[in-house]
């Protein structure tokens, strides 16, 4: 298994990943095509967790936008292959990817859930702001948990 930034080609299989959910009925070109020109997934860098040559889980991590406070980073867009759910992948994608953020001196991990925050705060985030229909969530390594002055805007 192995955890690395993702090549420009494997975008496509990438977007795929969240497509029961995130196609929104559409038919895939039209889900590809609005992907490949979104100017969100244009800003951010994506990492995947590979097994056996292929692409099981992935998500965007943003540095600088929306918002996020100097040395904060933004998870996003977090899916695992529909055959693949529920074997742990997303959840060691977003640990294998804190531990390496972390050791580089970032200050913490934000992210929105648009799903239970329980699968979020299983593993380190907590929430900083709700608005019932998703929360933004925060891993903060700092030792003292300080919450940064600005939260980011959703993404
Ligand atoms: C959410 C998602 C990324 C989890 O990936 P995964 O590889 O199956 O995750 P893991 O195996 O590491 O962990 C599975 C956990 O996620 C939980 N989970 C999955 N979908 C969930 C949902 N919609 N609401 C709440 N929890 C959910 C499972 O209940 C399970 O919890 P458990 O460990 O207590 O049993 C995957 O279900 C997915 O791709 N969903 C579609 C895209 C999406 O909604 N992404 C999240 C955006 S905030």
């Amino acid at each position: 298994m192995e955890i690395r930034k993702a090549k420009a080609e494997e975008y496509d299989q990438i977007y795929l990943l969240g497509y029961d959910v995130w196609g929104e009925g559409n038919p895939v070109q039209k889900y590809l095509d609005d992907c490949r020109s979104s100017k969100k997934y244009d800003s951010g860098e994506w990492f995947v967790l590979v097994s056996d040559s292929k692409i099981i889980s992935a998500l965007i991590v943003y540095d600088g936008y929306f918002g996020l406070d100097n040395k904060y980073y933004g998870f996003g867009s977090i899916a695992t292959d529909l055959k693949s759910r529920k074997k742990g992948y997303a959840k060691k994608l977003i640990h294998t990817l804190c531990d390496r953020f972390k050791n580089e001196g970032v200050n913490g991990i934000y992210l929105y859930s648009d799903i239970d925050d329980e699968f979020y705060k299983k593993i380190g985030f907590s929430v900083v702001l709700s608005d019932g229909k998703s929360s933004c969530m925060l891993n903060s390594f700092n030792k003292a948990n300080l919450v940064p002055m600005a939260i980011p805007t959703y993404f």
